[in-house]
């Protein structure tokens, strides 16, 4: 089969079985615009067997805060994350879309008491179903589907 090749990173993480499209979004929630000079690979649509195609990031000398995870989670809920050192793979993980997110998402729902710029209050939701994935405001009950995230979260 044709791959197209990237070179492995020495240290650094692999984020990997990103949904085809959505690389750019990863690079996105975690702020990262290459002016960091960090050497970053991004590849997009290429195969997997899994997904069909895919999108895999490549990030030199840089890691994930667990909070920065629980955000990949939702726009890429099958992504893997790879920890390398010394070009080596230390651990490999799925991420996983906690069962609570606070203050990520914007609530549709313009009445919203999280959206009165008056009312400080961070955003709230519940995750109500895994498979598809979907998440429900604590303060208004506005539901989230999986498609509408990247909406809600600004990418
Ligand atoms: N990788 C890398 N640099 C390294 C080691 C691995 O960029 N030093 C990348 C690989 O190119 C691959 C990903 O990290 O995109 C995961 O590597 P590996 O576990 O070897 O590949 P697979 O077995 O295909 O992964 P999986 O089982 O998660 O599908
Ligand atoms: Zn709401």
């Amino acid at each position: 089969m044709y791959s197209l090749t990237v070179s492995k990173i020495i240290r650094g993480t692999v984020i990997d079985h990103i949904p085809a499209g959505r690389g750019i979004d990863v690079l996105k929630v975690l702020k990262i615009t290459g002016r960091e000079g960090y050497r970053i690979a991004v590849l997009m649509n290429v195969e997997s067997k899994k997904l069909g195609k895919k999108d895999i990031v490549k990030i030199e000398n840089r890691f994930l805060e667990p909070n920065e995870v629980n955000i990949i989670s939702l726009i890429a809920p099958s992504a893997t994350i790879n920890i390398i050192e010394d070009y080596e793979i230390k651990k490999k993980y799925r991420v996983e879309v906690p069962s609570e997110i606070k203050g990520v998402l914007k609530c549709p729902n313009p009445t919203c008491i999280t959206n009165q710029s008056r009312e400080p209050i961070t955003s709230y939701f519940k995750k109500i179903s895994s498979k598809p994935l979907r998440l429900q405001c604590t303060y208004c009950g506005t539901i989230i589907e999986e498609n509408e995230i990247p909406r809600y979260l600004g990418v």
